[in-house]
């Protein structure tokens, strides 16, 4: 295999490196391209064949529907880590022992206070606003009362952005949802696990003392875990290209929860319940949401399926929709929507307009029927995304920086108007 590539147009030959990744993935680098050619560019709408970065963080192959996160399958690191080594694992690239997780979760613990000013600004929302608008609003306005989190120049300022964001996120969530409910904005208890303390702060009822249960802690623990990198998805690659003109980290995550907002993105778990709701209430009618999803004239589709890389099952659908089956079963809930997802799975992937597509469920096929089992109310489905995709975002973007990665600034191909004159008003 030659570790060249070749262009040849109008008579001329351009050849460029081919570089090999760690699990043999090949990528011809166009650094040179403009220079060598004398202008030309390349144009590849919504990069569906180019790579914006080299990255040893998180390995995707969408054809065998494989996802590992520093080398550990998702399968094992559900099965056996919990969400803050997992955190861990994705930020430094290896498994912390005893003494660094300790010392990790105590570091992050020092800095699980949020700014009582901060209260004002959440206050300031409607009820009615989505709560993926005001968790971005609220970790932007995070920076104004962090500030020295802006510069990260050295490791240790990195360090210390990081062990701010991944305390303050959280509170910042449970406010959210709690003000939505109208309780009021609780704390956490630094006895607590990281993943048991955010049920808590979720959750506790202000005239009650908080009980664990572990089947839900250890639920919303595996999904954070499920959900905490994806490499250079949509809102990974917001968080990359903000961090790169070197706006702050927390500037960079508000960016990034933004664009998993979308219905095509994070969006979709909360948009697949609101279409199993819909179809439950049309009497469990699939066929005739199967028709709209394959109508081309009809805007929508099938939500929770489909997905830019996997064209096989993504494992982390098929982890959830397990966990569904045992979550639902370990708390005695009898979720009629559970059955027409499944129902719904079992027409798709049996029509030839999804064999044929290779259209799988994906990650957000499932995850709403674990959340809704755990009391999360819909709207908050994506912020539950947002909060374990957290740790994927900062490693993303701590490697970023630490790779010193140019500021990112695609070209363009134009096709407005040729140059032409100015015209006045009374001429026009
Ligand atoms: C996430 O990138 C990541 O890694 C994301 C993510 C992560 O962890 O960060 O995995 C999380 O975002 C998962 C995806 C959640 N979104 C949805 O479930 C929304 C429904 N899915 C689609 O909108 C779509 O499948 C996307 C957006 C996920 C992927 O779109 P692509 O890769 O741009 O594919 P496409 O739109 O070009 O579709 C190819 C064909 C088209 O038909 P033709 O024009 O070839 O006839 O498949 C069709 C599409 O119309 N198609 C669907 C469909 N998804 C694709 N038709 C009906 N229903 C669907 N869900």
């Amino acid at each position: 295999m030659t570790d060249k590539a070749t262009l040849e147009y109008n008579g001329q030959k351009y050849e460029f490196p081919v570089i090999k990744g760690s699990e043999d993935e090949l990528a011809i680098d166009i650094k040179t391209l403009r220079s060598a050619t004398g202008g030309i560019t390349t144009i590849d709408p919504g990069y569906k064949n180019t790579g914006s970065c080299s990255s040893a963080i998180t390995f995707l192959d969408g054809e065998k529907g494989i996802l590992r996160y520093r080398g550990y399958s998702i399968e094992e690191l559900a099965e056996k880590a919990d969400f803050l080594e997992v955190a861990y694992l994705l930020i430094f690239g290896e498994l912390p022992n005893k003494e660094q997780l300790v010392k990790f979760h105590a570091d992050i613990k020092e800095e699980s206070h949020v700014d009582e000013e901060m209260k004002k600004i959440l206050d300031s929302f409607p009820k009615s606003a989505h709560p993926m608008g005001v968790l971005s609003s609220l970790t932007s306005a995070l920076i104004a009362f962090n500030p020295s989190t802006v510069d990260v120049s050295s490791e240790k300022a990195m360090y210390h952005a990081i062990v701010r964001i991944l305390a303050k996120f959280p509170v910042l969530v449970a406010w959210t949802m709690r003000k939505k409910k109208g309780l009021p904005l609780d704390y956490g208890d630094d006895s607590l696990g990281y993943v048991e303390n955010i049920h808590k702060m979720m959750f506790k009822k202000p005239t009650q003392t908080y009980q664990k249960n572990e089947i839900v802690i250890e639920a919303l623990d595996k999904l954070l875990i499920l959900h905490a990198d994806h490499e250079q998805n949509c809102s990974t690659s917001t968080v990359r290209i903000v961090g790169s003109s070197h706006a702050g980290l927390f500037a960079s995550l508000s960016a990034g929860i933004s664009a998993l907002w979308g219905p095509l993105h994070g969006g979709a778990n909360q948009a697949v319940l609101e279409m199993l709701e819909a179809i439950e209430a049309d009497g469990g009618d699939t066929k005739k949401y199967m028709a709209k999803a394959k109508d081309k004239s009809d805007p929508f589709r099938l939500m929770g399926f489909g997905h830019r890389v996997y064209k096989n099952f993504d494992p982390r659908a098929k982890i959830i929709k397990v966990a569904a089956d045992e979550v639902l079963a370990d708390l005695g809930i009898e979720d009629p929507i559970l059955e027409i997802a499944k129902g719904l799975e079992k027409e798709a992937l049996e029509d030839q307009y999804f064999v044929d597509r290779k259209l799988y469920p994906n990650v957000d096929f499932y995850s709403g029927i674990i959340y809704r089992a755990l009391g999360i109310p819909t709207e908050m489905f994506t912020v539950m995304f947002a909060l374990g995709r957290l740790p994927g975002w900062i490693a993303q973007w701590r490697e970023m920086r630490l790779n010193n990665e140019p500021i990112g600034r695609p070209r363009q191909v134009y096709t407005g108007a040729n140059s032409r004159g100015f015209v006045e008003v009374d001429q026009r």
